[in-house]
């Protein structure tokens, strides 16, 4: 897809605020959002689900108790009963102490209210369940966003990312976990450079299960394949200096300020 992360070419490695940055806000709300922008994070991370009567959602679980008062599947729910349910209610920083964010007005934001607030700031969209009608909707709402050159589509669902890259080929996608496990071993028997990328972003956990996922070697394997790289989730800053030294390209954090901070330092 020639220009499309052309934003997202050169200067330094990149912020990018997972779930809008969890650890200092209630995730994936307008508010984090918001917050995180001003704080100057390059990039924010946000996690989608369709409502019951077929809206997109940004919200990271399938079901609500564990962000929200409601209860349930968010695909049960009608886009109106989620929009009156509180999603700062569980938040806390202290272990259940407090929850400054309770009734405070933070809803669950639509994909659209998102992408209106915020339309210049670069984001990264996880499909969370593998719908080609979230899929369709998706694709209409970023092509008449005009964002399509700012935002990357990625997802664990293989199929969902296949059929997304149909229907909107022009939007940058990240690998999907099948091409991930294939990068990964191909690296580990030396010969990552049979790799040909269908995608453009190579997103993956710095670990995972005990096992280190990012090397040298696999960065260094998707640097020549022309992918850029994106780990998560780096939260404690000798993580984050140690792959930044490694040349990851970005660091998908639920501290972004930790983050910003080293950056700045360098
Ligand atoms: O971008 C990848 C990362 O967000 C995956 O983890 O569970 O927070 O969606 P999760
Ligand atoms: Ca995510």
């Amino acid at each position: 897809v020639p220009g499309v992360l052309a934003p997202f070419e050169g200067g330094p490695p990149l912020v990018i605020a997972h779930r809008g940055g969890m650890g200092l806000w209630p995730e994936n709300s307008l508010f984090a959002f918001e917050r995180s922008t001003a704080l100057g994070v390059d990039m924010l991370e946000m996690d989608l689900h369709l409502s019951r009567d077929g809206e997109l959602v940004v919200i990271h679980d399938a079901t609500l108790e564990r962000t929200t008062n409601g209860f349930g599947e968010v695909a049960d729910h009608d886009l109106a009963d989620l929009q009156a349910l509180d999603a700062g209610y569980r938040w806390t920083a202290d272990g259940g102490e407090s929850y400054p964010y309770r009734n405070q007005g933070i809803g669950i934001p639509t994909f659209a209210e998102v992408l209106a607030a915020l339309p210049q700031i670069p984001k990264v969209v996880e499909i969370k369940v593998p719908e080609p009608d979230l899929e369709a909707r998706l694709c209409e709402q970023i092509m008449e966003s005009g964002q399509r050159d700012r935002i990357i589509v990625g997802s664990f669902h293989d199929r969902s990312l296949q059929r997304f890259r149909s229907l909107c080929p022009t939007v940058a996608t990240s690998a999907g976990a099948s091409s991930v496990r294939l990068l990964v071993l191909l690296d580990r028997i030396g010969l990552g450079s049979l790799l040909s990328p269908s995608y453009e972003l190579l997103q993956i956990p710095a670990r995972h299960s005990g096992v280190q996922v990012a090397t040298p070697s696999l960065l260094d394997t998707a640097a020549e394949r022309g992918l850029r790289t994106q780990l998560w989730t780096i939260n404690e800053q000798p993580e984050m200096q140690r792959l930044l030294d490694m040349g990851a390209d970005g660091l998908i954090t639920d501290y972004p300020d930790r983050a910003l901070h080293l950056l700045r330092l360098r």
